[in-house]
């Protein structure tokens, strides 16, 4: 299924053939693009990146690489193929056919959704604005670039769904998203993550790791809808965030290669000789995995349960699973706090939808520090990066400050008083000491080739290029 690269926007939804639609996207795209300009990577918007580009949606070759200017990529809108005789899945609705227009009695909540989403995508970008000022070497400079120009696009998809299927409220929605910004505290983005800043490369490392696989699981979830052009819209999203979590897992597998090998050479004062030591990067990974569980929300939620039985948004790979896809009498294993225990108990599985998501996120995170683990184990070194327990520094749920009676935990997921917490955060999570020393390390490595010293250089190029290629022109 081809592109049309022809058109002012490109896309593969003939577009042409819908006038009115076509004339509402051309409207939004120069706000689009002064937004961008405005919101999106200070400087670097006159050079020209290697950038890969959709130019098929079908799984072999769907991307061109090539130089351009981020101001110049091609924006548009591509959905996955058609299912013939795709179904909805799950919900009140399984076995109906998949809806091609948007179902009257759910438009509002499906809005919702939509928008929900949608404000991450440019959020990001707005968090990550300044980093291409301090980026270690021409390749990782590509790849954040890589990944907000996709960002970016993905707030198209959600657009053009807005613009296609909501009439009026759809084009003011898609207005706001240009006009709430990452931390803005008057008119902030909807997500509390998306409003923390992303104020050096470690975290946009974890970000990636962490908060770009929130996204893969949202998106999944999204994708199952029973709301096809949602679904299709999801599935190729889901081939672009998989570039997004490569960038986040390799970037602090990188950093924490550098550090063995500083260790190796030198002992264990890793700062000392420039590097990331090991208990700054867990304190790294605690921060931001503790912050991305949040965008899972509340374990119980009969939100979640409605947009599942409306067949809006599913499980995690929902057509594997074998159970009756309507989760009427099933049941759900959580985990609660009751009086000073953590215990496990059964919950209805429709109202615990949020917390199987969170749990097949859990489970995905877990695998990326496994490999991290494995080169530790490969270089000698004697330390073991894990995961923090699900109650660790949570802002929303069961283990919020509010909600457990002003219980904290640690990161063992251990009870301790709030004493004991103000007196042993810094343990767990980055000081203001540290971040001013990850900061202290971000100074701009410019020639192709070069990596700074805290950061190994990637095992491989991109799209086959060496490690040296200029990834970015800067001349
Ligand atoms: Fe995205
Ligand atoms: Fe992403």
């Amino acid at each position: 299924m081809a592109i049309d690269y022809q058109e002012r926007i490109p896309n593969n939804v003939n577009l042409s053939d819908d006038r009115r639609l076509q004339r509402a996207l051309e409207a939004w795209q120069p706000n689009y693009l002064k937004w961008w300009q405005e919101m999106g990577p200070t400087e670097f918007q006159s050079h020209e990146v290697y950038l890969r580009t959709a130019i098929s949606v079908d799984a072999k070759g769907w991307a061109n690489f090539g130089h351009v200017k981020m101001p110049d990529y091609r924006w548009g809108i591509f959905l996955a193929e058609p299912e013939a005789g795709r179904v909805v899945n799950f919900g009140d609705h399984k076995g109906e056919p998949a809806w091609q227009e948007v179902p009257g009695e759910y438009r509002g909540v499906l809005r919702r959704l939509i928008v929900t989403q949608g404000d991450t995508e440019p959020a990001s970008v707005e968090q990550q604005r300044q980093l291409g000022l301090t980026a270690p070497s021409l390749y990782d400079l590509r790849n954040l670039f890589q990944v907000n120009v996709e960002e970016g696009r993905h707030l198209w998809a959600m657009v053009y769904l807005l613009q296609g299927y909501f009439g009026r409220d759809g084009r003011e929605e898609a207005e706001a998203m240009l006009e709430r910004h990452s931390g803005d505290p008057d008119k902030p983005r909807i997500l509390g993550a998306f409003n923390e800043k992303t104020p050096d490369w470690l975290s946009f490392y974890m970000f990636t790791y962490f908060t770009d696989r929130d996204g893969k699981y949202q998106l999944a979830s999204l994708a199952e809808s029973g709301f096809d052009p949602l679904s299709r819209s999801c599935r190729f999203m889901l081939t672009e965030e998989a570039h997004h979590m490569f960038v986040g897992e390799t970037g602090v597998g990188r950093v924490i290669l550098r550090a063995c090998e500083i260790m190796k050479e030198y002992g264990d004062d890793v700062r000392q000789h420039g590097g990331i030591d090991l208990p700054t990067i867990q304190k790294y990974l605690n921060f931001h995995f503790s912050v991305s569980l949040d965008l899972f929300g509340s374990e119980i939620s009969t939100n979640a349960a409605n947009f599942y039985s409306m067949g809006l948004k599913g499980r995690f790979e929902e057509t594997k699973i074998d159970d009756d896809h309507k989760l009427a009498n099933s049941p759900y294993s959580i985990l609660e706090l009751q009086g000073d225990k953590l215990v496990t108990r059964e919950e209805n599985a429709l109202t615990a939808i949020n917390e199987r998501l969170r749990d097949d996120y859990v489970t995905d995170c877990d695998r990326g520090v496994r490999r991290w683990n494995q080169i530790l184990k490969r270089n000698g070194v004697d330390f073991e990066f894990k995961l923090p327990h699900r109650t660790f520094n949570r802002k929303i749920g069961a283990f919020n400050l509010e909600n457990s009676g002003g219980q904290r935990f640690t990161p063992e997921g251990g009870m301790i008083s709030e004493a004991e917490w103000d007196q042993r955060h810094g343990e767990w999570l980055p000081t203001e000491e540290d971040r001013a020393y990850v900061i202290s390390l971000m100074q701009p490595v410019t020639e192709p080739g070069q990596y700074a010293a805290w950061i190994a250089p990637p095992a491989r190029g991109i799209n086959n290029q060496p490690v040296d290629f200029e990834y970015v022109r800067l001349n």
